[in-house]
């Protein structure tokens, strides 16, 4: 601890003469959290002491103060500025986590959010004072439809994994309509899918059978019959899959899972690889959520809230959750309930989040068709154009096949350096740059998963690629002390993560005065 009674900066700090009093290193400032650093006279607002009044809680009225530290004004406001300034972001630079990629915004889309008649509206307003928003949903929702070639869309699930579970409602659904509800209670998951979609099944009383990809990172439609079964509801596959390949037998998978009376769902969170190429419902498709945040640029919910729509085939379509809107002659209105149709019923308390529908709508208007087409194209080609810069430092596990939006990479080129994938990684994070996924997916040893999206530069690639086969020469001559302590210049050192995750500190005890 420092005289101020902020936890110091953890030690090594090579390449720094000195270690600074404050444990600050110029404007990469340390910062406490205000339990540590707020004092219990201290409070940034001052109140009029309220009137006597008589409590209508009884003995359940709070006896004392809440008892906890504050700050003046000024002091909250740098705390928050300070912690804003340890953070990476989209903004700062590139962020190439694959599979749940971050992409650059546009402020267009921000400023378009923003304005007052979207920012300001009400759930529970009136739809005739709504028009203008509820205008937008429906625009939305006729791109998602064109664009996927389905035949409907719920838009209020709130993101990808609510869809996920939007999609799989509606199928249970549509098995249950056709009284087949205990006869069909197994989902197929391929072993290379996101966590989301076993869970997502689990989730709503299916087991799941695993599907094993094969040694070209794809589902074969031979192996999706052979685990095909009276017992099977549907299949989850993602396309293009979590290894960042283009799923080549989906169209015989489809059919296979259709003859055998099962639905198909698509995990559509990788569409921003194939817009304006490929229509999902032309691969036979039922049901695919979109992520927003991928696709169309939405800033990431991270569990909300964000938006994942879910398109819906024709045999699905009745199943939607409500509310959905409609134009009739009087404009647009809400419907509301569910009776006396065949939707699942409801989701989200109301017609899911605004503001990311505006900024998907305001990307996807800005761009144009051929513009989204082109964004798909440049996503697929930054991929591969980081794919081959890489390819003879590091190793790909599926050889020199062209990839789709995100890079793939093993451990294999680690062997013998002593070094894993996550020392890798953090040695990336002393460069300045946030690591790619690591350890996903699955079926990949010491996986490494960079996706650059296609709102990066040449330049900022040229940067990033020639940062990682700098690592990649260190690693292999030997530069152990590069990797092994790093991050090195990071605000905080390796943390346990197991730890962290195991035994979370989710209270804080007042400290006893000294
Ligand atoms: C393949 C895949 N499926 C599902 C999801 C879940 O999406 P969300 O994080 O929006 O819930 C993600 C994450 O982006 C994903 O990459």
């Amino acid at each position: 601890m420092n005289t101020q009674g902020r936890p110091t900066r953890p030690a090594g700090s090579e390449g720094v003469a000195h270690r600074t009093f404050t444990g600050n290193r110029a404007l990469d400032m340390e910062e406490a959290l205000i339990f540590e650093t707020g004092r219990f006279d201290a409070t940034g607002v001052d109140i009029d002491e309220p009137a006597p009044f008589q409590s209508r809680l009884g003995p359940h009225a709070r006896q004392r103060g809440l008892d906890l530290p504050g700050l003046a004004e000024p002091e909250a406001v740098r705390h928050y500025v300070r912690l804003s300034r340890d953070n990476y972001s989209i903004d700062a630079g590139i962020y190439p986590l694959g599979s749940c990629t971050m992409k650059h915004n546009p402020r267009l889309n921000e400023k378009m959010a923003r304005l007052p008649g979207f920012a300001d509206v009400h759930p529970l307003q009136p739809v005739s004072t709504a028009q203008g928003a509820l205008a937008v949903i429906e625009a939305l929702a006729d791109v998602l439809i064109t664009m996927t070639g389905m035949s409907a869309v719920a838009m209020s699930p709130k993101a990808g994994a609510h869809g996920e579970l939007c999609g799989m409602m509606a199928i249970k659904a549509a098995i249950e309509a056709r009284g087949e509800a205990e006869a069909r209670r197994v989902v197929l998951v391929p072993d290379s899918a996101h966590g989301t979609n076993p869970a997502t099944a689990a989730l709503i009383g299916f087991s799941v059978r695993p599907v094993p990809a094969g040694e070209d990172g794809n589902v074969s439609a031979e192996t999706v019959k052979a685990t095909l079964a009276p017992d099977v509801a549907a299949i989850m596959l993602t396309n293009p899959n979590t290894c960042g390949l283009f799923e080549r037998q989906i169209v015989g998978i489809a059919e296979a899972v259709h003859e055998a009376g099962a639905y198909f769902y698509c995990d559509g969170a990788n569409f921003n690889a194939i817009v304006g190429k490929t229509r999902p419902g032309d691969l036979g498709v039922d049901a695919m959520h979109i992520n927003l945040h991928k696709t169309f640029s939405t800033p990431h919910g991270g569990g909300g809230p964000g938006a994942g729509p879910v398109t819906l085939s024709p045999r699905l379509a009745p199943y939607a959750p409500v509310p959905f809107v409609v134009r009739d002659g009087e404009g647009l209105r809400l419907v509301e309930h569910a009776s006396g149709s065949e939707s699942f019923g409801r989701m989200t308390a109301f017609h899911g989040q605004m503001g990311m529908f505006v900024r998907a709508l305001s990307f996807i208007l800005s761009h144009g068709a051929d513009g989204l087409r082109q964004a798909s194209e440049d996503a697929v080609l930054a991929a591969n154009y980081v794919r081959a810069s890489l390819n003879d430092v590091m190793s790909a596990p599926f050889g020199d096949r062209v990839c789709m939006h995100e890079a793939l990479f093993d451990d294999r080129w680690l062997k013998d350096t002593g070094l894993t994938t996550l020392d890798f990684a953090k040695a990336m994070i002393d460069e300045g740059f946030h690591p790619m996924t690591v350890c996903f997916p699955l079926i990949v040893h010491g996986a490494m998963l960079i996706e650059p999206t296609e709102s990066e530069s040449k330049a900022s690639l040229d940067r990033f690629i020639m940062t990682l086969r700098d690592l990649a020469f260190g690693a292999k001559a030997g530069k152990r002390e590069r990797f092994l302590p790093a991050p090195v210049y990071a605000p905080r050192r390796r943390l346990d993560e197991t730890r962290a995750a195991r035994q979370p500190v989710l209270r804080w005890t007042r400290p006893a005065p000294v």
